[in-house]
């Protein structure tokens, strides 16, 4: 038997409806906000992701799938989907229609990372990307629309960190300080840190092991090294966050895993799922379009990790899977043939119909359709067929009513939606 490869799942039946749900929640306030849907490829020219992402960063330094085509092309399955759409915004000149671009993509995206409870190797996003407004509106307006889809699904537990990365101006400058502090406590600092302390400091902020959170308890924060103008940005947005009535932590600490970004920077997170407490991450990425050859162009986006979410919300134990809402149980080859008509024709008519096509007995086809949820079931054998009338039975209320052989779908149709 051949297996899953590790870090990746299956969604069964019975469980994709939760996610069908999370999905259509998130479409409908998505375009209720003005976002377009956009689907982009699952796999990319390499170099794509390693200059958006960065070189130094964990995602591009060890965690992408890349691999060489048959021609020797270096191709990798997307880490993320923010280059891919900054890639598409480029090449198919989105700016040309409208200079704002509201986009949204679900999908999956392929990390080699350490498998455990909430971390996969192919996991899925929900992504959301404002481009062309440089305005901290569009921050607020994102984060508040984040928001709102996690209150949309009764998830409580989930908190705004936010924190702004300054931008090329200002940031040099902290990294200069956070360098000077790292250099004196380098043998307090783990393998990895070190590493990151010269090539990617920023990224030693965000260490979990405990030696290093010891090590820079006394770290500058980025707060204080902003411009006049990322401080008046970062001002601006946690004002329009107080006025939304958003609640969120100011965290110095939050730098993110991904080079690209600029000024305002969020993540969600949670304590309903153990060690992998970040729902969502975004933030404004000003610098990105031109880097990848566009033009000037700012940005802002965030993306939600699918999964984590779907965790969260089935913690509610609400069944959101659904049985049928006519089971036809049909009694006898003709009655069979006649059944498998108005299967058709009621599916046609957006009843959702189920049959059953074996010769098994009433008892049995009760306890199928029992089994599959089904509201409602049509019993007909050739005794019902020779005397004109069905019975349409209530599997909730076990009323039962008969209902005419010759206007089966009208009757059935009108009982159901009533
Ligand atoms: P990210 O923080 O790398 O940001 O990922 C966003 C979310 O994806 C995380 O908060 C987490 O919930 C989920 N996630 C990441 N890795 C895994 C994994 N291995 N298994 C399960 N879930 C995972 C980005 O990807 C940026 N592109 C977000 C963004 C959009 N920034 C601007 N626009």
């Amino acid at each position: 038997m051949i297996h899953l490869i590790r870090g990746f799942k299956d969604i069964l039946p019975g469980e994709v409806e939760l996610w069908q749900y999370i999905e259509r929640t998130a479409i409908d306030l998505f375009e209720n906000f003005g976002f377009r849907e956009i689907r982009v490829p699952i796999m990319e020219r390499t170099e794509l992701f390693s200059r958006s992402i960065g070189e130094d960063t964990d995602i591009v330094e060890k965690e992408m799938y890349t691999f060489p085509d048959r021609k020797g092309e270096f191709i990798t399955l997307r880490p993320e989907a923010t280059a891919s759409v900054v890639r598409s915004y480029i090449q198919q000149k989105l700016y040309t229609t409208d200079p704002v671009q509201k986009l949204y993509t679900i999908g999956p995206m392929f990390r080699r990372e350490r498998p455990q409870k909430g971390r996969y190797r192919q996991f899925y996003q929900i992504d959301a990307e404002i481009f062309g407004s440089q305005s901290p509106l569009a921050d607020a307006q994102l984060i508040f629309m984040l928001v709102s889809l996690f209150i949309k699904l009764s998830v409580t537990d989930a908190t705004v960190h936010i924190n702004s990365l300054g931008c090329p101006e200002c940031r040099p400058k902290f990294r200069e300080a956070l360098s000077g502090l790292l250099k004196q406590v380098e043998p307090q600092l783990c393998e990895d840190c070190v590493r990151r302390s010269t090539r990617n400091p920023l990224r030693v902020l965000d260490c979990k092991v405990p030696t290093c959170r010891d090590a820079i308890a006394e770290a500058p924060s980025v707060i204080d090294f902003l411009c006049p103008e990322c401080r008046e940005h970062f001002k601006t947005v946690t004002r329009l966050l107080d006025t939304m009535n958003v609640p969120y932590v100011l965290d110095k600490r939050l730098v993110r895993g991904l080079d690209y970004y600029t000024r305002t920077a969020f993540e969600i997170q949670t304590g309903a799922l153990g060690a992998q407490n970040a729902i969502a991450g975004g933030g404004r990425y000003d610098s990105l379009v031109k880097t990848l050859g566009g033009p000037d162009t700012p940005a802002i986006g965030f993306a939600i990790g699918f999964d984590r979410l779907a965790e969260i919300v089935a913690l509610s134990g609400r069944d959101f899977s659904k049985g049928p809402e006519v089971f036809i149980a049909a009694l006898g080859k003709d009655s069979q043939a006649r059944a498998f008509e108005w299967h058709c024709a009621l599916s046609m008519e957006g009843i959702s119909t189920e049959m059953d096509f074996s010769d098994r007995g009433l008892k049995g086809l009760m306890k199928r359709a029992s089994r599959l949820k089904s509201r409602y079931v049509l019993i007909t054998g050739e005794q019902e067929l020779e005397q004109g009338a069905l019975v349409l039975r209530n599997m909730a209320t076990k009323e039962q009513v008969a209902v005419p052989v010759d206007c089966v779908v009208e009757t059935v149709k009108s009982m159901i939606l009533q």
